[in-house]
């Protein structure tokens, strides 16, 4: 299979957000609405990015977004609410571009610390995140819902000056 080629990007149009919020569905079984991910437009603590393709690599699929990430920074901390990939796309390093973006964007605005949670069950995302320096930190009962699940902690200190703890 080609591989997809991607440019990560920061999100600002109602298309885009569409786009994701279709993708968000089929990746999540507690998907975010369109309307929560309309309202990140207007939340200045919110950056949410996408890994675009060139409409010539994506006119026979119709997938013109490969994967997308939405993180808040708050009081000097980044927090990722969203990491994904649409399933076709995976185990290519898009995940790997996203969250270097994440990560490169979290020292622009000087935050020492990035943090998530992750299901418990979810063993591919917690191996993603501890192969770029995440490391576990705690758990949330009843984190999750639909199903009901725990939540793992992960954290990575981005050299910013903070620790994580
Ligand atoms: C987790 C996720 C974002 C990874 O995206 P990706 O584009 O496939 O990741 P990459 O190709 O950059 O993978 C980098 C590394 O992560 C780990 N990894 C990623 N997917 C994996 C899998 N299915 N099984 C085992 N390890 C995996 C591997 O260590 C991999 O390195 P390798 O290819 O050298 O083995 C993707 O699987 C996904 O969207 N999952 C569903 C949504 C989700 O669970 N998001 C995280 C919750 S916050």
């Amino acid at each position: 299979m080609k591989k997809v080629e991607c440019e990560i990007s920061v999100v600002n149009s109602d298309d885009d957000f569409i786009r994701i919020s279709k993708l968000e569905r089929v990746c999540f079984s507690d998907a975010w609405s369109l309307t929560s991910f309309l309202n990140e437009k207007k939340n200045p603590d919110s950056v949410t990015l996408a890994a675009k393709r060139k409409y010539s690599e994506y006119k026979n699929d119709g997938l013109p977004i490969a994967g997308y990430a939405n993180i808040h920074f708050v009081y000097g901390d980044a927090y990722i609410n969203k990491l994904a990939v649409a399933s076709e796309c995976r185990k290519q390093g898009i995940g790997t571009a996203l969250l270097e973006k994440t990560i490169e964007t979290a020292k622009e605005k000087g935050c020492g610390v990035i943090v998530l949670d992750v299901r418990k069950s979810n063993y591919n995302a917690r191996k993603f995140y501890l192969k770029h320096g995440f490391t576990e930190k705690g758990k949330r009962k009843n984190l999750y819902q639909n199903p009901v699940e725990e939540g793992i902690v992960m954290a990575y200190c981005s050299g910013s000056g903070e620790t994580a703890n």
